[in-house]
């Protein structure tokens, strides 16, 4: 049996969950999912544990399992855990078939793939280190991603939650929003949501509802995921936007120059804006026509539409901060991003070659020289804001890497590299710019063989015509034809950098 080191000990004391993605040399994935049942107050050097010939650490109750239930799939991070003479399992919170957290058996036949862990002292360093037994079925299995589950799980326990569901409207400030679960007709299902998401303008109010759908999903309240249903709602061609912002959306070409700031602030938040939407658009759109997706797929893409959610209101709050005069809505945006979406509406394939694979494996390479930007203006809270923003976006060129080499293999066995700079030269029109994080790519799963001289081929009149007349409409239903639409662009430059 061969074991992983993951993690020292201590650093497993902050969330009684973990949520671990594995990849090995073959480029296949695992997700698991670590369950820590012991309290942290019982794991300090007052309250040593035993150790055993070997140097292994005794009852440090550390449970490992594939993160997706063998039923149908559920997401297991938000599973109960519940404890039965001797033993301790955890129920999947969509059937609620139960799971020995030793064994994977469940008294319904099923049985879960559990993984062996040993916690051994470290004689290099004297520290306690996490080790689990890797995977079959692939060779050198390096640790992706270990992630805390939320905020629900950090230990000691959260203060009491807010209420699940707004039922009734939302106030923030002085504005009121639609309720964050409609009256009339509230979503039943995955698709439901991420369509409702799509259609909302207001950004917070999407901020607010993909919370609030995301637990749901996590937590078994929904009726299914709904992308097998042949009345699954389609999306629309273009989320819609408020007023101000369409007031203030301009050509790519014109939002230049971040020279302050609150400008790099509202620039990044408005790629966030797009970032929530191009995550719920890829389950609504392209989840009907392959209805063999499994859950973990959503589980990624949902996942991916909550960190984007957190990045737009840790980038929004660092605007208020930074400049109480421009908020969010009052400077020149772009939907470029939106451009690229709808360039690829046509084949899941090509969206997440282009979009997760080109736009976001980007964002590898150009946020250190951001979050330097924001170190030599003397703005700690932006930095440490955009690191966390920087580590979740690794992950999300993880997910966009996982499931195009997916999806490679069930289109017979295509290889991912020759695959990827295929879609590349079809799907994008000049060159995979460098200089390239060569680092943050390769955790990612992205190779030099995947980008290194790579160029796009597409015409400039195929692009003209795919992407048709991108039509951004206002959320607003009554804005007034009195009311001219004029530009409102008074951004003062602060040139702090
Ligand atoms: S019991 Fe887990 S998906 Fe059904």
């Amino acid at each position: 049996m061969k074991f992983l080191q993951i993690s020292p000990f201590k650093h497993l004391l902050t969330h009684s969950r973990f949520l671990l993605t594995l990849r090995s040399e073959q480029g296949k994935y695992h997700s698991l999912i670590l369950f820590r049942l012991s309290p942290a107050s019982e794991n300090t050097w007052d309250n040593a544990p035993s150790s055993s010939p070997g140097g292994r650490i005794e009852n440090r109750q550390i449970y490992v399992m594939e993160s997706t239930c063998p039923h149908l799939g559920a997401d297991m991070s938000h599973a109960e855990i519940e404890e039965f003479e001797d033993t301790t399992v955890a129920v999947c919170p969509w059937h609620r078939y139960d799971f020995d957290l030793r064994t994977g058996k469940s008294e319904t036949g099923l049985r879960a793939c559990t993984y062996s862990v040993e916690v051994k002292n470290d004689p290099e360093d004297d520290e306690e280190k996490v080790y689990i037994e890797t995977p079959s079925g692939g060779n050198n299995w390096r640790l992706i991603e270990l992630r805390p589950v939320s905020e629900e799980f950090a230990d000691p326990p959260p203060l009491p939650s807010q209420p699940a569901a707004h039922v009734n409207p939302v106030v923030v400030g002085s504005e009121v929003m639609d309720p964050v679960v409609p009256e009339i007709d509230p979503p039943k299902t995955l698709m439901h949501w991420a369509v409702l998401i799509l259609n909302t303008a207001n950004p917070t109010l999407k901020v607010m509802r993909t919370r609030h759908a995301v637990q749901l999903f996590r937590t078994g309240k929904l009726d299914s995921i709904g992308h097998k249903s042949s009345s699954a709602p389609s999306p629309p061609d273009v989320p819609p936007r408020e007023e101000s912002f369409l007031r203030n959306t301009v050509n790519p070409g014109k939002v230049k120059g971040r020279k302050s700031l609150a400008v790099m602030l509202h620039a990044l938040a408005n790629v966030e804006q797009w970032a929530i939407d191009l995550a719920w658009d890829i389950m609504a759109r392209f989840g009907p026509s392959h209805p063999d997706l499994p859950p973990a797929f959503f589980s990624d893409f949902t996942k991916m539409a909550l960190d984007e959610s957190k990045h737009f209101s840790l980038l929004t709050s660092r605007l208020s901060a930074t400049s109480p005069t421009t908020p969010y809505g009052t400077m020149p945006v772009h939907a470029s991003l939106w451009e690229s979406a709808t360039i690829t509406s046509h084949s899941l394939r090509s969206r997440l070659a282009i979009i997760h694979l080109v736009h976001e494996a980007r964002g590898l390479d150009v946020n250190p020289g951001t979050i330097e930007r924001f170190r030599r203006a003397g703005d700690a809270a932006s930095v440490a804001a955009m690191e966390i923003i920087h580590a979740d976006e690794v992950t999300h060129v993880t997910s966009g890497h996982r499931w195009f080499t997916w999806l490679c293999e069930k289109e017979g066995m295509l290889d991912p590299v020759e695959t990827f700079r295929e879609e590349v030269r079809k799907g994008w029109r000049g060159n995979v710019k460098g200089p390239f994080n060569i680092g943050d790519r390769e955790k990612a799963g992205l190779t030099p063989a995947f980008y290194e001289h790579l160029t796009g081929e597409m015409a400039e009149e195929e692009m003209v015509q795919k992407k048709g007349t991108l039509k951004l409409e206002t959320g607003l239903k009554d804005l007034s034809l009195a009311d001219p639409v004029k530009p409102q662009v008074t951004v003062e430059y602060e040139d702090k950098l």
